[in-house]
């Protein structure tokens, strides 16, 4: 814990907190436990055995299999009332691990390099913790174990199963462990934190030659090389200035010779936005310009465009809710960041779709201790203090809201 000041805590404070730095040293042994056994997306089957046999051993009522390999426990607070639900996501990414520690990855090319590990172990701590501590709160929390974030998407089939209902669920909260904040803070925002996530593939289909004599050809290169171009023009020139949005080629692949012209050319990238509102517009724009530019050339082309996550946008009230709570966690000057947003994307977004809520970063970055790569990194790793921080946030998050 980061503390900057030495006089007792208030008596509020340390009730909530003495317990849950107890945990710490559990904490971190059920996260280095996971770490060593990183699982892809809807094959979480260690992982999903480690959560369900840590909630049997504490008599917590839980339910396995859902949207394949998701897990939903159940706690009951003193007397019924309002329903909070606690997500965390619980797949790895297929990358080798290049960390030299005693807990790296024992799965060949595959690593916690999101931190989604820690989640884990910040979802089980908690519903530990709420379990030992269940007249301090009036209602229910569901806790949601889900799978496969980094892709293909656990969260839609988990809301599909029902997970939100029976009990009906009122506010969902999440967090995300964040290297791009240092340890110590917290970043919580209203409105769009993380970006709508689509994305294309592109064939253009035009006529292969001799290099020497283009006019005997439809350049596919010289075709998508306009297309690259125009498509920075959405961004530039079509969506409002004092909107955020990103369309990133990614991929281009064409040709096999120098003095060849390819037949052929194949083009993928990314799209990113904030505004709901905006859905649909970037599949339409880009059909339009890949069609002007194709048929002003003669060429065709082939278009595939996927809706994958909406924007994660949080609730007013709920994120209220957080940063009062964070603030009080938080005791470092900076605390908490209000205006923290990224273009990444989360798939969060369709339980925020379904049911107001706020998901929300910690600061787990700590140079001192070489704990700063980004995310998605071989070397990623975080500082293990943000376990316990975490933990008091959601435990804190449930006596306010299931009061
Ligand atoms: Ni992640």
């Amino acid at each position: 814990m980061v503390s900057t000041s030495l006089s007792p805590l208030p008596v509020d404070v340390s009730r909530i907190r003495s317990p849950i730095q107890e945990l710490q040293p559990q904490l971190v042994a059920w996260r280095r436990q996971l770490h060593q056994r990183p699982e892809l997306g809807f094959r979480e089957l260690l992982t999903a055995e480690f959560v369900s046999q840590k909630l049997t051993e504490w008599g917590i009522e839980h339910q396995t299999g859902i949207a394949q390999t998701g897990i939903v426990a159940t706690i009951s607070g003193r007397q019924p009332g309002r329903v909070l639900a606690i997500r965390a996501d619980m797949d790895a990414l297929p990358i080798q691990e290049e960390n030299d520690v005693p807990y790296r990855s024992l799965h060949d090319g595959q690593m916690h390099a999101c931190g989604h590990d820690g989640h884990v172990a910040i979802a089980l701590g908690t519903a530990y913790y709420l379990s030992q501590h269940r007249q301090n709160f009036a209602g229910t929390v569901k806790i949601v174990f889900q799978p496969a974030e980094e892709g293909p998407g656990g969260a839609k089939p988990m809301v599909e199963a029902g997970v939100l209902t029976n009990p009906d669920v009122e506010a969902i909260i999440g967090l995300h462990l964040w290297n791009n904040l240092p340890l110590g803070t917290v970043g919580v925002r209203s409105g769009a934190l993380m970006a709508a996530v689509e994305s294309f593939r592109c064939t253009i289909f035009g006529q292969g030659g001799h290099g020497a004599m283009p006019h005997q050809t439809i350049d596919s290169i010289v075709v998508g090389s306009q297309i690259v171009n125009a498509l920075q023009a959405i961004v530039a020139r079509n969506v409002d200035p004092l909107e955020s949005a990103v369309v990133s080629v990614g991929e281009f692949h064409a040709g096999t010779a120098l003095n060849v012209i390819a037949d052929t050319a194949k083009l993928s990238g990314t799209v990113r936005y904030f505004n709901p509102n905006l859905a649909g517009y970037f599949a339409r724009r880009i059909e339009q310009i890949v069609a002007g530019i194709c048929q002003s050339h003669g060429a065709s082309y082939e278009l595939n465009y996927w809706h994958l996550y909406p924007p994660v946008i949080n609730d007013p009230q709920i994120a209220e809710l957080v940063r009062s709570v964070a603030s009080d966690v938080i005791e470092t000057p900076v605390g908490v960041v209000p205006e923290c947003q990224t273009m990444g994307g989360e798939d969060m977004s369709f339980f925020l779709e379904a049911v107001p809520g706020c998901y929300f970063f910690l600061g787990s970055a700590n140079p001192s201790k070489n704990l700063a790569y980004p995310h998605h990194h071989p070397r990623f790793d975080f500082d293990e203090t943000a376990l316990s921080m975490g933990v008091e946030i959601f435990a804190r998050c449930v006596e306010k809201f299931c009061h």
